[in-house]
Protein backbone atom coordinates (compact mmCIF):
# COMPACT_ATOMS: atom_id res chain seq x y z
CA UNK A 1 0.00 0.00 0.00
CA UNK A 2 2.39 2.39 0.84
CA UNK A 3 4.19 2.32 -2.90
CA UNK A 4 1.08 3.35 -4.83
CA UNK A 5 0.22 6.17 -1.48
CA UNK A 6 0.79 8.83 -3.67
CA UNK A 7 -2.10 7.56 -6.07
CA UNK A 8 -4.63 7.23 -3.37
CA UNK A 9 -6.61 10.24 -2.67
CA UNK A 10 -7.48 9.65 1.21
CA UNK A 11 -9.68 13.33 1.54
CA UNK A 12 -10.84 13.72 -1.92
CA UNK A 13 -13.57 16.23 -0.77
CA UNK A 14 -10.84 19.01 -0.56
CA UNK A 15 -9.99 18.66 -3.79
CA UNK A 16 -13.68 19.68 -4.63
CA UNK A 17 -13.66 22.40 -7.30
CA UNK A 18 -9.61 22.30 -7.86
CA UNK A 19 -8.38 18.95 -9.42
CA UNK A 20 -6.60 20.02 -12.53
CA UNK A 21 -5.13 22.15 -10.30
CA UNK A 22 -4.21 18.87 -7.73
CA UNK A 23 -2.84 17.12 -11.19
CA UNK A 24 -0.82 20.04 -11.85
CA UNK A 25 -2.87 20.74 -15.21
CA UNK A 26 -4.00 23.43 -17.40
CA UNK A 27 -7.19 24.92 -16.84
CA UNK A 28 -8.41 23.82 -19.80
CA UNK A 29 -6.83 20.24 -19.65
CA UNK A 30 -9.54 17.65 -20.01
CA UNK A 31 -10.73 15.85 -16.76
CA UNK A 32 -12.62 12.48 -16.86
CA UNK A 33 -14.04 9.68 -14.17
CA UNK A 34 -13.95 6.23 -14.23
CA UNK A 35 -16.62 5.51 -11.63
CA UNK A 36 -15.83 0.91 -10.89
CA UNK A 37 -12.67 1.15 -11.94
CA UNK A 38 -11.93 -2.73 -10.88
CA UNK A 39 -8.14 -3.46 -11.61
CA UNK A 40 -7.47 -0.95 -13.65
CA UNK A 41 -6.89 -1.89 -16.98
CA UNK A 42 -9.82 0.92 -18.92
CA UNK A 43 -7.90 3.61 -16.94
CA UNK A 44 -4.34 2.56 -17.24
CA UNK A 45 -4.65 1.80 -20.46
CA UNK A 46 -6.56 5.67 -21.35
CA UNK A 47 -4.29 7.33 -19.21
CA UNK A 48 -1.14 5.62 -21.00
CA UNK A 49 -3.03 6.48 -24.41
CA UNK A 50 -3.78 9.71 -23.36
CA UNK A 51 -1.04 11.88 -21.46
CA UNK A 52 -2.88 15.04 -21.79
CA UNK A 53 -5.85 14.04 -20.45
CA UNK A 54 -6.45 13.78 -16.55
CA UNK A 55 -8.07 10.68 -15.15
CA UNK A 56 -9.98 10.12 -11.43
CA UNK A 57 -10.66 6.44 -11.11
CA UNK A 58 -13.50 5.59 -8.09
CA UNK A 59 -13.56 2.05 -7.04
CA UNK A 60 -15.81 0.88 -3.67
CA UNK A 61 -13.72 -2.34 -3.01
CA UNK A 62 -10.20 -1.84 -1.58
CA UNK A 63 -8.26 -5.21 -2.80
CA UNK A 64 -9.65 -4.45 -5.99
CA UNK A 65 -8.41 -0.45 -6.04
CA UNK A 66 -5.52 -1.32 -4.65
CA UNK A 67 -4.40 -4.15 -7.63
CA UNK A 68 -5.41 -0.86 -10.15
CA UNK A 69 -3.53 1.47 -8.40
CA UNK A 70 -0.18 -1.02 -8.82
CA UNK A 71 -0.74 -0.92 -12.38
CA UNK A 72 -0.70 2.82 -12.57
CA UNK A 73 2.68 2.98 -10.41
CA UNK A 74 3.98 0.18 -12.20
CA UNK A 75 3.49 2.52 -15.54
CA UNK A 76 4.77 5.25 -14.02
CA UNK A 77 1.50 7.47 -14.63
CA UNK A 78 1.71 11.07 -13.48
CA UNK A 79 -1.89 12.00 -15.02
CA UNK A 80 -4.28 8.80 -12.93
CA UNK A 81 -5.24 9.45 -9.34
CA UNK A 82 -7.43 6.90 -7.53
CA UNK A 83 -10.48 7.23 -4.66
CA UNK A 84 -11.76 4.19 -2.91
CA UNK A 85 -15.46 5.71 -2.50
CA UNK A 86 -19.22 5.02 -2.99
CA UNK A 87 -20.34 7.00 -6.50
CA UNK A 88 -23.35 8.04 -3.96
CA UNK A 89 -21.05 9.99 -2.33
CA UNK A 90 -19.43 11.52 -5.80
CA UNK A 91 -21.26 15.08 -5.44
CA UNK A 92 -19.53 15.91 -2.79
CA UNK A 93 -15.91 15.06 -4.26
CA UNK A 94 -16.04 17.25 -7.64
CA UNK A 95 -17.52 20.81 -8.73
CA UNK A 96 -19.77 21.78 -10.40
CA UNK A 97 -18.82 21.49 -14.21
CA UNK A 98 -15.38 20.03 -13.16
CA UNK A 99 -16.02 16.68 -15.35
CA UNK A 100 -15.57 16.16 -18.87
CA UNK A 101 -16.66 12.61 -19.64
CA UNK A 102 -17.40 9.63 -17.20
CA UNK A 103 -16.67 6.00 -17.97
CA UNK A 104 -18.92 3.20 -16.75
CA UNK A 105 -17.80 0.05 -17.87
CA UNK A 106 -19.14 -3.38 -17.16
CA UNK A 107 -21.41 -1.64 -14.01
CA UNK A 108 -23.14 -4.07 -11.35
CA UNK A 109 -26.24 -4.86 -13.70
CA UNK A 110 -28.74 -5.54 -10.24
CA UNK A 111 -30.91 -7.89 -12.06
CA UNK A 112 -34.27 -8.05 -9.48
CA UNK A 113 -36.18 -4.99 -10.17
CA UNK A 114 -36.61 -3.87 -6.49
CA UNK A 115 -32.69 -3.46 -7.22
CA UNK A 116 -32.83 -1.26 -10.14
CA UNK A 117 -31.91 1.87 -7.95
CA UNK A 118 -28.80 0.53 -7.42
CA UNK A 119 -28.05 0.36 -11.08
CA UNK A 120 -24.94 3.25 -11.57
CA UNK A 121 -27.36 4.89 -14.76
CA UNK A 122 -30.37 5.03 -12.46
CA UNK A 123 -32.00 8.42 -12.20
CA UNK A 124 -30.86 9.12 -8.77
CA UNK A 125 -27.07 8.17 -9.94
CA UNK A 126 -27.19 10.24 -13.11
CA UNK A 127 -28.54 13.35 -10.64
CA UNK A 128 -25.53 12.77 -8.45
CA UNK A 129 -23.47 13.11 -11.80
CA UNK A 130 -25.25 15.88 -13.31
CA UNK A 131 -23.91 18.43 -10.52
CA UNK A 132 -19.96 18.18 -11.67
CA UNK A 133 -20.62 17.08 -15.48
CA UNK A 134 -20.07 20.24 -17.76
CA UNK A 135 -22.94 20.93 -20.30
CA UNK A 136 -21.82 18.87 -23.43
CA UNK A 137 -19.87 16.10 -21.21
CA UNK A 138 -20.61 12.49 -21.81
CA UNK A 139 -21.07 9.44 -20.51
CA UNK A 140 -19.44 6.38 -21.90
CA UNK A 141 -20.82 3.23 -20.95
CA UNK A 142 -20.00 -0.44 -22.03
CA UNK A 143 -21.72 -3.83 -21.14
CA UNK A 144 -22.42 -7.20 -21.86
CA UNK A 145 -26.17 -7.04 -20.10
CA UNK A 146 -28.81 -6.88 -22.27
CA UNK A 147 -31.04 -5.64 -19.25
CA UNK A 148 -28.80 -3.51 -18.17
CA UNK A 149 -27.74 -1.27 -21.34
CA UNK A 150 -32.05 -1.11 -22.56
CA UNK A 151 -32.60 0.39 -18.50
CA UNK A 152 -29.51 2.73 -19.37
CA UNK A 153 -30.45 3.92 -22.63
CA UNK A 154 -34.10 4.62 -21.35
CA UNK A 155 -32.72 6.14 -18.07
CA UNK A 156 -30.02 8.61 -20.15
CA UNK A 157 -33.18 9.77 -22.80
CA UNK A 158 -35.43 10.20 -20.04
CA UNK A 159 -32.88 12.28 -18.03
CA UNK A 160 -33.18 14.60 -20.99
CA UNK A 161 -29.22 13.14 -22.61
CA UNK A 162 -28.93 12.10 -26.05
CA UNK A 163 -27.98 8.99 -26.93
CA UNK A 164 -24.99 9.10 -29.87
CA UNK A 165 -22.99 5.93 -30.68
CA UNK A 166 -25.07 2.89 -29.68
CA UNK A 167 -23.93 -0.55 -30.97
CA UNK A 168 -24.95 -3.71 -30.11
CA UNK A 169 -21.53 -5.26 -30.88
CA UNK A 170 -18.75 -2.84 -30.42
CA UNK A 171 -16.10 -5.25 -31.13
CA UNK A 172 -17.61 -6.05 -34.27
CA UNK A 173 -16.93 -2.32 -35.46
CA UNK A 174 -13.78 -0.41 -36.10
CA UNK A 175 -13.84 1.46 -32.74
CA UNK A 176 -10.73 2.06 -31.13
CA UNK A 177 -11.43 0.41 -28.03
CA UNK A 178 -9.83 -0.07 -24.60
CA UNK A 179 -10.75 -3.20 -22.84
CA UNK A 180 -11.57 -3.42 -19.24
CA UNK A 181 -10.65 -7.10 -17.51
CA UNK A 182 -14.51 -7.84 -17.39
CA UNK A 183 -14.63 -6.99 -21.08
CA UNK A 184 -12.36 -9.84 -22.12
CA UNK A 185 -13.72 -12.23 -20.08
CA UNK A 186 -17.38 -11.70 -22.00
CA UNK A 187 -16.08 -11.18 -25.29
CA UNK A 188 -13.86 -14.59 -24.69
CA UNK A 189 -17.11 -16.37 -23.64
CA UNK A 190 -18.66 -15.05 -26.84
CA UNK A 191 -20.75 -12.50 -25.73
CA UNK A 192 -21.25 -9.49 -28.26
CA UNK A 193 -20.68 -6.29 -25.97
CA UNK A 194 -22.59 -2.97 -25.98
CA UNK A 195 -21.96 0.48 -26.10
CA UNK A 196 -23.44 3.84 -25.99
CA UNK A 197 -22.59 7.63 -25.32
CA UNK A 198 -25.10 9.73 -23.63
CA UNK A 199 -24.57 13.61 -24.32
CA UNK A 200 -25.64 16.05 -21.65
CA UNK A 201 -27.40 19.52 -23.48
CA UNK A 202 -24.44 22.31 -23.73
C1 LIG B 1 -18.49 -5.83 -12.59
S1 LIG B 1 -17.16 -4.93 -11.96
C2 LIG B 1 -16.42 -4.20 -13.42
C3 LIG B 1 -15.01 -3.72 -13.16
C4 LIG B 1 -14.35 -3.01 -14.36
N1 LIG B 1 -15.02 -1.76 -14.67
C5 LIG B 1 -14.29 -3.89 -15.57
O1 LIG B 1 -15.02 -3.63 -16.53
O2 LIG B 1 -13.49 -4.83 -15.57
C6 LIG B 1 -17.97 -3.53 -11.23
C7 LIG B 1 -17.08 -2.75 -10.30
O3 LIG B 1 -17.75 -1.58 -9.88
C8 LIG B 1 -17.57 -1.41 -8.49
N2 LIG B 1 -18.75 -0.70 -7.98
C9 LIG B 1 -20.02 -1.16 -8.00
N3 LIG B 1 -20.86 -0.26 -7.48
C10 LIG B 1 -20.10 0.81 -7.11
C11 LIG B 1 -20.39 2.05 -6.50
N4 LIG B 1 -21.64 2.37 -6.14
N5 LIG B 1 -19.37 2.91 -6.28
C12 LIG B 1 -18.09 2.58 -6.62
N6 LIG B 1 -17.75 1.40 -7.21
C13 LIG B 1 -18.74 0.53 -7.45
C14 LIG B 1 -17.45 -2.81 -7.95
O4 LIG B 1 -16.76 -2.86 -6.71
C15 LIG B 1 -16.69 -3.53 -9.07
O5 LIG B 1 -15.29 -3.46 -8.90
Amino acid sequence: MEQVSGLNVQTPAANKGSWRAVFGAPEDAQLHLEIGCGKGDFVVGSASRHPEIFYVAVEREPNVLLMAMEKAQAAGLRNVLFIDADAATLGDVFGKDEIDCIYLNFSDPWPPKKRHKRRLTHENYLRVYDGFLKPGGEIQQKTDNTGLFEFSLCSFSQFGYTLYDVTFDLHATDFDNITTEYERNFAAQGMKIYRCVAKKAK
